[in-house]
């Protein structure tokens, strides 16, 4: 089961909480875009943030000038685009939302050859620099570029699976905030566990396991499993062709971040979903998916088993291995 709810991961943040041991060297690839700002300054809002280093290819020492005001004890520095070995020095966790984000009509798939060539260069370097640092992969097809982190940390001899994070959160998030509208409660009441892969029908929120939707059936049921699988198409179309989300991933990446920081500090119990290098269904070819993993001092700890599943989520699962059989093949054969 998830831990803690993300609303009451971002409100443990937002107390300051003095009991955090500020410890953790974070590194933010990508932290100038739309994304990567207001996750600079959630991130800067972590009581376990000792530094925060925050890098692209535009625009970051500005963000970071604009984040280190703020009273919180963090040492914050900005780095140019020649300076991408200096921004990972001493990083344990590096967070990437570096790349290019949907327009209207685009598939995250449609990302892929744009975004997988700054992911293969960006984990060439955090391979170099920084090889035992925990990296969480912000970046669509997110299906597809941890395929092609792990391969470049394979090639370069110092893979450590446990480590490469593909951040599915928002999609925990989304389920958790549709459900408690319908249902009438607070989504800290409400946490959703979601499996499968971060596009369309790879992503499988398992609704049968959250008493508070056992009401909801048929075509209801099915209409709020569309809306978590295609909630990132709501915000396109919305934006209307200035983005993606932004501030929801934010939120999203900052809360995973967050469970992250505690897992490294060797807090008990810190469980949520993301996508990894997982065993549960490496037989049928997909080396990579997203369930609950329990996190701690080493990165991924355990990974889960999907538990129970009702038929419709069997259906769903099904579809969702199909699509990311595809995807992760891509990934690899990227860098073949
Ligand atoms: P954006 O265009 O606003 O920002 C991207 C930033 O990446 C820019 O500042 C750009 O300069 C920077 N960048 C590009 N190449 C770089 C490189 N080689 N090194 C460092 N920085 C580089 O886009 P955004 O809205 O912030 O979205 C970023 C990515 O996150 C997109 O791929 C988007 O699809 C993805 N995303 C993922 C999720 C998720 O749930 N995992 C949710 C939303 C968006
Ligand atoms: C999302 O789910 O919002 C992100 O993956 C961005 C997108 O392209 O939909």
């Amino acid at each position: 089961m998830f831990a803690r709810s993300a609303a009451r991961q971002l409100s443990s943040v937002r107390q300051f909480s003095s009991s955090a041991a500020r410890n953790t060297n974070v590194t933010v690839l990508g932290a100038g875009g739309g994304i990567g700002q207001p996750l600079s300054l959630l991130l800067k809002l972590d009581p376990h943030v000792k530094r925060l280093n925050l890098y692209d290819i535009r625009g970051a020492p500005g963000v970071a000038a604009d984040v280190s005001h703020i009273d919180s004890a963090s040492e914050v520095k900005g780095f140019e685009a020649d300076q991408l070995e200096a921004a990972l020095e001493g990083a344990e966790v590096i967070v990437v939302p570096a790349g290019v984000p949907r327009k209207p009509g685009m598939s995250r798939d449609d990302l892929f050859s744009t975004n997988a060539s700054v992911i293969r260069d960006l984990a060439t370097a955090a391979a170099r620099v920084a090889p035992k640092a925990n990296i969480c992969i912000i970046t669509n097809p997110v299906n597809s570029m941890v395929p092609i982190a792990s391969r470049v940390y394979e090639k370069a001899g110092v893979y450590d699976p446990k480590r490469i994070f593909g951040v599915s959160t928002l999609d925990v998030v989304r389920a958790t905030r549709f459900l408690a509208g319908i249902v009438g409660q607070d989504p800290a009441n409400t946490p959703v566990t979601v499996v499968g892969g971060h596009s369309g029908e790879t992503i499988v929120p398992l609704f049968s396991q959250q008493a508070a939707a056992a009401g909801i059936t048929g075509e209801a049921y099915k209409k709020l499993v569309h809306r978590v699988q295609f909630g990132g198409d709501e915000v396109v179309q919305a934006k209307a062709g200035a983005g993606s989300a932004t501030l929801s991933m934010a939120y999203a990446g900052a809360t995973f971040a967050n469970a992250l920081f505690r897992g490294l500090a060797g807090e008990k119990g810190v469980i949520t979903p993301s996508y990894v290098r997982s065993p549960l269904f490496e037989s049928e070819g997909i080396d990579f998916f997203a369930s609950n993993i329990e996190l701690g001092p080493n990165g991924v700890e355990k990974i889960h088993s999907l538990g129970e599943l009702t038929a419709e989520e069997q259906e769903y699962l099904k579809a969702a291995k199909d699509g990311l059989k595809k995807n992760i093949q891509k990934g690899f054969a990227f860098l073949e």
